[in-house]
């Protein structure tokens, strides 16, 4: 299926919204006792966006106070497939120096746009940096890279909704799901 066709097809549902909503609530209290001094929350953009509003939301009911910055970088164009290096589009605002920060992702796939985000925070004097990421796809990764905090692992089919796209379609849906007919 070319990427003419993303917006029209069918989605099945792989992650339902409470499905969502309670692994969400786990994470934010496993980031709240690993990092409890209100962490600088650098969520990357687009496809983090959803997850980051509910994180934050559920870092406060446990008890967080992070800050939050966003961050644009991208290695995907309009289809299905990465092609390869990352470029930042837009950058942060604040000053990451001497700070201790969550960086976090809708899927961690190959692992390039996180080792790049990784580094360059890295680079500009952040002290301390923790990953958490909605999704990660086992078996795909082309560099070495871990989340320290994962929501789901999901078996190696293109996902879109909550957030995720394809060709910036979906990202409104409240699930996530498969895209029918493009993963056998
Ligand atoms: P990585 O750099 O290969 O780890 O890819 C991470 C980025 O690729 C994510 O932030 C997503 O934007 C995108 N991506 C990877 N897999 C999927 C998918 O199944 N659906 C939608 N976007 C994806
Ligand atoms: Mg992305």
């Amino acid at each position: 299926m070319s990427s003419a066709n993303a917006g029209n097809a069918h989605v099945s549902v792989l992650i339902d919204e409470a499905q969502l909503h309670s692994r969400i609530n786990t994470l934010a209290t496993e980031i709240h006792t690993a990092m409890p001094h209100g962490p600088l929350v650098v969520a990357l953009l687009r496809g983090s966006f959803v997850f980051a509003a509910d994180l934050l939301r559920a870092m406060h009911r446990a008890g967080g106070k992070p800050q939050v910055d966003f961050m644009t970088i991208s290695s995907y164009g309009a289809g299905m497939q990465s092609s390869g290096a990352p470029i930042v589009h837009r950058d942060l605002t604040e000053d990451v120096q001497g700070r201790s920060v969550l960086l976090i992702d809708d899927i961690l796939e190959s692992g390039r746009t996180l080792t790049y985000a990784r580094n360059e925070l890295l680079a500009r004097g952040a002290r301390d940096i923790r990953i958490a990421v909605l999704l990660e796809k086992p078996g795909k990764r082309a560099v070495e890279i871990d989340a320290d905090f994962v929501g789901f692992t999901i078996p190696d089919k293109f996902v879109v909704g909550y957030g995720l796209d394809w060709g910036n379609y979906y990202r409104e849906l409240p699930f996530i799901g498969v895209v029918e007919g493009d993963n056998e």
